[in-house]
């Protein structure tokens, strides 16, 4: 696909999976890796996604322009920061205690845990989106680009130009996305706040506020 990023997505379960076909659909050329080998993936590949390419995280760091987090985030350590330099990260985890148990630096709730992400992928221009929407909605509620309302999908990042590339993949796969300001923001959309998992427009009072 010529002129569109690679998106490679880490991560290879319900929302992996989603992303993956989404991105597809809309024309992007996609890579996926989980924690092991790629043959690991191969029924999943042939049964969900058979226009994805599996390969391992260093080879899809390396050959994607955008790079999507779909896994737990207590495994986010398991990433080697330095092989993320300068790419642009969507982290689309979240940090959820009842399930993954307490993880240490994120218990603070005045940092949001895209913070903690970016402190630790320190070379990389990390966006927080895509988190807060389940992942059968990304597939049921996605709408033409042509469509002129659809669901929106809250964007928060601190680089400008990698928000930007954001935006434009979450219009290709059917989405409205809105801008709510910078990384930091993103505590915003966060569980247990009034934007996640809940359908939204753009002109939203509970998203408009954050929008300057
Ligand atoms: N499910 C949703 O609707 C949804 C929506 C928005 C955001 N999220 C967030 O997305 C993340 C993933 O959720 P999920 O529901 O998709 O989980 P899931 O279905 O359990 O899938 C997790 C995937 O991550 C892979 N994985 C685990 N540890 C890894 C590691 N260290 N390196 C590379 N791959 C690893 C797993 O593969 P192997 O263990 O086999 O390697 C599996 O493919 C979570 O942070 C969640 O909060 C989920």
């Amino acid at each position: 696909v010529v002129n569109k990023p690679r998106i490679g997505i880490i991560g290879a379960g319900r929302l992996g999976t989603a992303l993956a076909r989404g991105s597809i659909k809309a024309g992007y050329n996609v890579a996926i890796a989980n924690s092991r080998e790629p043959e690991s993936l191969n029924l999943t590949l042939r049964v969900l996604i058979p226009e994805a390419k599996a390969t391992t995280i260093a080879d899809l760091i390396d050959r994607s322009d955008i790079i999507i987090l779909a896994i737990p985030l207590n495994q986010h350590k398991t990433l080697e920061p330095g092989a993320f330099t300068d790419k642009i990260v969507i982290d689309a985890m979240n940090y959820w205690p009842p399930t993954e148990g307490k993880v240490e630096g994120f218990t603070d709730p005045e940092v949001g845990s895209s913070e903690r992400i970016q402190q630790y992928l320190n070379n990389a221009k990390v966006v927080k989106t895509l988190n807060h929407v389940a992942y059968n909605e990304l597939e049921e509620q996605a709408l033409p680009t042509t469509s002129p309302t659809k669901r929106a999908i809250a964007i928060a990042g601190d680089d400008e130009d990698a928000k930007a590339k954001v935006a434009d993949l979450i219009r290709a796969i059917g989405f409205d996305p809105v801008d709510i300001g910078g990384l930091s923001n993103g505590r915003f959309i966060q569980p247990d706040t009034e934007l996640f998992n809940t359908r939204y427009s753009v002109d939203d009072p509970r998203v408009v506020k954050y929008v300057h």
